[in-house]
């Protein structure tokens, strides 16, 4: 196994399932400490659990940490909050990966202030007071800079109807990791997000039957945030479009 991130440290917000799980995995398996974060402790002792007992890193348990906190990110004081505790716990911050996310996919005309609020909540400005915490860490004298890796999707290119605020959210997001891009990219702050197509979770509370046959695995989105990671220093993928490749005929 290639432990090309022994020594760097990782948040990983929505971590306690799907996409944002086999990122953490992932991060772990290539050497980094993790913090993870979700908004239930339940889910996130379970995450913290399955980690540890991978034997995929049990030669490397005296070397990294995994630990985890409640943080819904939509909420600036619990960004404080998690990011505080990520201090104690890795001391430095090298990576930030931006991936909790929540879909409500309705008609403007039906949708309520809440649920508009809750996705541009979660997905936009959780991610901009999460990057505004981690690029204030990135600039310390001491420190060389990091990596924000913002979980977009799609749907921030490509508007469908019933997609107004999960939309507007992602195209946010896209227009945000460019321009936190551009700000940074002289403090060796490197910016990338990667836009998936349907991914095989139970996004947002919903159920999964069974395994798809043709979505992306969760495990492959954390394959492509580990190679861009992987990237020499001097150069930056900073945005990745993955599809299905067979998806079902319309
Ligand atoms: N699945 C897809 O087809 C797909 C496609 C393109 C992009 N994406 C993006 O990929 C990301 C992950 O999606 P997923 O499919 O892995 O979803 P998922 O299985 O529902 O996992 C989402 C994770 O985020 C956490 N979370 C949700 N809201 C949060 C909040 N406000 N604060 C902190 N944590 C929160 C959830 O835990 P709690 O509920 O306990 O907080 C969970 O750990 C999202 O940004 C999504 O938009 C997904």
């Amino acid at each position: 196994m290639d432990r090309f991130l022994l020594g760097q440290n990782a948040i990983v917000t929505g971590a306690s399932k799907g996409i944002g799980y086999e990122i953490a995995r992932a991060l772990l398996e290539a050497g980094a400490s993790v913090v993870l974060c979700g908004r239930h402790q339940a889910d996130l002792d379970a995450a913290v659990s399955k980690l540890g007992a991978l034997t995929s890193l049990s030669d490397l348990s005296s070397r990294y940490k995994i630990s985890a906190i409640i943080a819904d990110v939509s909420n600036y004081e619990q960004v404080e909050t998690l990011f505080a505790f990520a201090d104690r716990q890795l001391g430095r911050l090298d990576i930030l990966v931006n991936n909790a996310g929540s879909g409500v996919f309705r008609p403007v005309g039906e949708m309520t202030i809440e649920e508009w609020d809750r996705v541009i909540g979660t997905n936009l400005s959780g991610a901009f007071y999460c990057s505004r915490a981690a690029v204030e860490r990135f600039r310390k004298k001491e420190q060389k800079g990091g990596w924000i890796v913002n979980i977009s999707s799609l749907a921030g290119r490509n508007p469908f109807a019933g997609g107004a605020a999960y939309n507007a959210s992602k195209f946010g997001l896209n227009g945000l990791s460019e321009a936190l891009m551009l700000d940074h990219r002289d403090e060796n702050v490197k910016v990338s997000y990667i836009m998936p197509g349907s991914v095989d979770t139970g996004f947002d509370g919903k159920a999964v039957a069974e395994k798809s046959e043709w979505k992306i695995a969760p495990e492959d989105i954390a394959e492509i945030a580990l190679d861009i990671l992987r990237k020499p220093g001097r150069t930056l993928v900073s945005r990745v479009e993955v599809r299905p490749s067979r998806p079902p005929r319309k």
